[in-house]
């Protein structure tokens, strides 16, 4: 009877929505297909193995996003300074007077009393974990060190963008970041509106995010002043409201702890506020900007923006704030894991901007083989990176949607319609 008890206990621990390993069966193909020599041939077993060695070397790619974000808080966080923000054409100049070692200093002060700003917060534990006490005479050599990792990883990418003439695989090995702006959601925002006019997709009664990042410090713009926020449920949540697509329930799905953290936190208040601040100089598209002004008209409410920094000049501001919507928050590497989920707890949308760029294609098509699993017959995965087509799997590329976000330089970005069959 104990043994038949535990058994049922063990059955039951095991939701429905927990995540499980990519079932072999599924991938098989694509291991001709795309894997390396030495996996091609793989067995299960083999697999298995490959698999929980590659999920753990993702993870680790966290910590080295974490310290790029450093890097960026350096250059241009408003937060901890009052010396103005760096410029990346002109650092060689700045630097030779004195900015750099200004900001520095100012950094390291900073760490050392971080209050309870949290990005100092994090910052500090991160230095300190890696043996940088921010009181220690060798840190700030290791963050000038990471500074310089970065620049070198700039110009390597710029370089084989140039010479592959595409930027597939460019940032397979970088470290994983977190942060987020609100112009991907503009572009989700176009080709969710584009998916309703062409009846593609009638309504929406569950959702996921696979990485919908933090917005740890805007790398172009420098925005560190409000407190640590995510945008992409409730911009989604807003653009479905806003087309009368539903309300759904919204499942995140993310290898960071600092983001599993802060949804689990969020769906205990009853209201999230979104600070909206944008470079009044950057040249965005009438339609982005009307975008960012409509932000949160469907479902939030407009309420009044924090103050901005006196050295963060051209700042236009406002802040919305939301009613929390139903999210779950599920720790899954989207390349090893899946959900295993009943036919009717299936998504009809799985939005996922900004991640699968830093996979190669044999990653993108295994985490095309564990979203495709995850969608709902018609169900659509919404990304702004084209995936290898791979015909064994039941999920194909119908169409995309081009956006512009800005004019001079042009930024955009172009979404990508996948379709399960
Ligand atoms: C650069 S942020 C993108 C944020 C947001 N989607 C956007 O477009 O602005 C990348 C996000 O993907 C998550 N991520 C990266 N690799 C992942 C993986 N293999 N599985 C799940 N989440 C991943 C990161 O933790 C982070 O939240």
């Amino acid at each position: 009877v104990r043994l038949l008890a535990t058994a049922l206990l063990c059955i039951s621990a095991a939701s429905a929505a927990d995540p499980v390993p990519t079932p072999y069966a599924s991938i098989r193909a694509i291991l001709q297909q795309l894997a390396p020599p030495e996996l091609k041939s793989a067995d299960a077993q083999a697999f298995a193995k490959w698999s929980r060695a590659k999920d753990q070397a993702i993870r680790a790619r966290l910590e080295q996003g974490d310290l790029d974000s450093m890097v960026n808080l350096l250059l241009f966080g408003t937060a901890f300074t009052t010396q103005p923000r760096m410029t990346i054409n002109n650092l060689g100049a700045e630097t030779r007077a004195g900015l750099l070692r200004a900001r520095l200093d100012d950094l390291l002060k900073a760490l050392n009393n971080p209050g309870t700003n949290e990005r100092l917060v994090f910052l500090r534990a991160l230095l300190t974990s890696k043996g940088h006490p921010p009181s220690a005479a060798s840190t700030g050599q290791f963050i000038l060190d990471n500074l310089q990792r970065v620049l070198k990883e700039k110009v390597a990418i710029n370089e084989r963008i140039d010479a592959a003439k595409d930027s597939s695989n460019v940032f397979s090995e970088r470290g994983v970041s977190l942060d987020t702006t609100i112009l991907p959601n503009y572009g989700v925002d176009t080709a969710l509106r584009d998916l309703k006019e062409r009846k593609l997709l009638p309504s929406v009664t569950r959702a996921a995010i696979v990485g919908p990042g933090l917005d740890f410090i805007d790398k172009e713009s420098g925005f560190d002043y409000y407190p640590q926020q995510t945008l992409q449920p409730f911009a989604l949540f807003d653009s479905l409201k806003r087309l009368d697509l539903g309300t759904p329930r919204i499942t995140i799905l993310d290898i960071s702890p600092r983001v599993l953290d802060h949804i689990k936190s969020a769906r205990s208040r009853t209201s999230y506020t979104i600070q909206l601040p944008r470079n009044s100089t950057a040249q965005w598209t009438p339609a982005a900007l009307d975008y960012w002004r409509n932000f949160g008209n469907a479902a939030a409410q407009e309420v009044e923006a924090m103050p901005t920094p006196a050295n963060l000049p051209n700042v236009a501001t406002r802040a919305v704030r939301f009613p929390v919507p139903t999210l779950d928050a599920t720790d899954l590497n989207i390349v090893d894991q899946q959900l295993a989920l009943e036919t009717t707890e299936k998504f009809d949308l799985v939005i996922a901007t900004n991640i699968l760029v830093y996979y190669g294609p044999f990653e993108q098509a295994l985490a095309l083989a564990n979203i495709s699993a995850m969608l709902k017959s018609g169900g659509f995965l919404l990304t702004n990176d084209r995936l290898p087509e791979v015909p064994s799997l039941p999920i194909r590329l119908l169409n995309l949607t081009n956006v512009v976000y800005s004019e001079q330089p042009t930024v955009g970005d172009s979404i990508y319609w996948y379709r399960r069959d």
